[in-house]
């Protein structure tokens, strides 16, 4: 297997992080992975927001639980990449999601844990986060697609989850 395959096939959605905060250098990596994702038309319509700083960190992290009934659905991890995407693109959800996808698989090969956490769409729809979007200089309209956590892993690396047979059709 190819050093991409074995990065496929390896990769676990990580749900227990410790506080150690990636080096700078490593999250623009896994961004840098999200923004070369593929995109309908090439209009490459998904926005990544980093938060690094705690106080937003926490903040949307009990915005998530609220909509979910839940704590600590960030699992302690201290970066939050949140992938949102302008709408003006018809593919635009598919396009958030290969971002999403691009960054899981970089964040794994760089020895980073990471996530996806739903919940960005009605997050960011919400007047406050709307308006904190604003005074961080996003005033096209964007959908929230997905919040990436990152950091490294703590605790046992999860065990390979057994995929669903039945899957696949050929037609040869
Ligand atoms: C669209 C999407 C939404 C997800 N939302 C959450 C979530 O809100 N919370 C969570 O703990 N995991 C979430 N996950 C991660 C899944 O639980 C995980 O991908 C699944 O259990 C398969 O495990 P694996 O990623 O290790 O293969 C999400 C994954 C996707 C693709």
């Amino acid at each position: 297997m190819n050093e991409v395959l074995k990065c496929i096939a390896t990769r676990r959605s990580i749900k227990g992080y410790s506080d150690r905060m990636p080096s700078k250098e490593d999250i623009d990596l896994v961004i840098k992975a999200g923004l070369e994702a593929a995109s309908g038309l090439n209009k490459q319509a998904p926005i990544i927001v980093a938060v690094t700083n705690k106080e937003v960190r926490d903040r949307l992290e009990e915005v998530n639980g609220r909509l979910y009934n839940k704590s600590g659905t960030f699992y302690g991890a201290p970066v939050v990449l949140v992938v949102l995407a302008k709408k003006e693109a018809h593919t635009y959800v598919y396009d958030g999601s290969c971002t999403l996808a691009n960054m899981m698989l970089a964040a794994h090969s760089l020895g980073l844990g990471a996530c996806w956490i739903h919940r960005a769409k009605p997050t960011f729809e919400m007047p406050e986060w709307q308006e904190w979007l604003k005074e961080i200089g996003i005033t096209e309209e964007v959908e929230g697609i997905g919040h990436l956590v990152l950091g490294y892993p703590s605790g046992e690396y999860p065990k390979e989850k057994p995929r669903r047979e039945g899957r696949v059709f050929y037609v040869d």
